[in-house]
């Protein structure tokens, strides 16, 4: 039986998102499955600057290591994710010991630091880092963090700088969601062209691939993907997975918690997925991998967000307690036959 990774052979590298568990913990099949199917992987948590920087002369490389050992064992493409980002960074990065923002140049004094040691220790073996993570709203503006506030536009391209000067020859990414939003689109490819003329290396954008069941349009994903190979990088789909929960606010927790009215209506398939939703899932997983496929040439990496629908980080967003179906490996770490072929098949398998 075909792998993912035999499948798209020659077109782009098979990619998944690892946890914890999967990487020194309890989860054999989950990494046995990894080491099958795959030829990249992604840290989900373990190399962002609160896992591995948590304190400002504290950093605790031990999960980071352990990935990377994995990757190498495994002979993979080695993903570092990520470097600078609003989210999971501790506010000891941002803040005095007085409890003071911290200058402008203090602040890249310690991403310089930070971003220094994290890749000098992987240098060779991480390929390619996602340096900035998620700096754009949908608008096409910086989106507001401490990050922007404090050192300006250019944190970005500092991020790309130190990293660079960290490992020369890895890859370098800007990793973001929504990049079919075509004034977010504009405003990466703005940013693709402002770092080239100024001879700072950026390899490819990361395309996200938070996806629903029917949004958004293959074709904006592909006009992006257009855009941003037009300025001479590549693409990586990054994260990518599809929700086929209906949507649901935050404020639903709090106030109708697990009653069986909120099961009903945000946690329909708890039971099982029917199988109209499975095909539709298939369809549109087939759909996207056809875009991509015809793209080939162009992505790199398609990386999934995670390995089975037990480990998704859709179960619990945006509200917690939910039982999603996003990706190609059910929770008993079987291939979801008609999802998983509907993929295959894109590439004559
Ligand atoms: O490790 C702690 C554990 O000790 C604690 O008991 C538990 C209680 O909440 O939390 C655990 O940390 C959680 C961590 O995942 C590891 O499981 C955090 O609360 C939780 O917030 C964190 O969520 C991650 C999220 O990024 C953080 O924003 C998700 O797993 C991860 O899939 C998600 O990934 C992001 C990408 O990095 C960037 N793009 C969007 C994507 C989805 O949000």
């Amino acid at each position: 039986k075909v792998t993912l990774k035999e499948a798209f052979k020659g077109a782009f590298y098979a990619g998944v998102a690892i946890n914890r568990r999967q990487i020194q913990g309890a989860d054999t099949k989950g990494r046995e499955l990894i080491a099958t199917q795959f030829n990249s992987i992604s840290p989900e948590n373990d190399l962002k600057w609160s896992s591995i920087h948590p304190k400002k002369e504290a950093y605790n490389f031990k999960p980071a290591d352990d990935y990377v050992d994995f990757g190498l064992k495994n002979r993979m493409f080695i993903v570092g994710h990520t470097l600078v980002w609003h989210q999971q960074t501790p506010a000891w990065v941002y803040n005095s010991e007085s409890g003071n923002k911290l200058s402008r140049d203090e602040l890249l004094k310690v991403m310089e630091d930070h971003i220094t040691t994290v890749v000098g220790r992987y240098k060779g073996k991480i390929g390619g880092w996602d340096v900035v993570n998620e700096a754009f709203n949908d608008n096409g503006t910086f989106r507001k963090s401490d990050w922007h506030d404090i050192i300006g536009d250019d944190f970005i391209e500092k991020a790309f700088e130190f990293a660079h000067k960290a490992d020369p020859k890895a890859e370098l990414y800007y990793n973001d969601y929504n990049l079919y939003v075509p004034k977010k689109r504009e405003a990466v490819v703005s940013l693709i062209k402002r770092l080239q003329a100024k001879n700072i290396p950026v390899t490819a954008v990361g395309e996200q691939g938070h996806y629903g069941l029917n949004s958004p349009a293959v074709n904006q994903v592909e006009a992006s993907i257009i855009a941003f190979t037009a300025t001479g990088a590549s693409v990586n789909i990054t994260e990518l997975d599809i929700n086929v929960l209906p949507n649901a606010n935050q404020q639903i927790n709090a106030d109708l918690g697990n009653t069986a009215d909120y099961q009903a209506k945000y946690n329909p398939y708890a039971a099982g997925l029917p199988d109209t939703i499975a095909t539709q899932l298939a369809n549109r997983y087939a759909a996207l991998f056809a875009m991509f496929y015809k793209h080939k040439a162009v992505i790199s990496r398609v990386t999934f967000w995670g390995l089975t629908d037990g480990d998704s980080w859709l179960n619990g967003w945006p509200i917690r307690g939910r039982t999603n179906y996003p990706l190609l490996f059910d929770r008993a770490y079987n291939i979801k036959q008609p999802v998983f072929d509907a993929v295959v098949k894109v590439a004559g398998r």
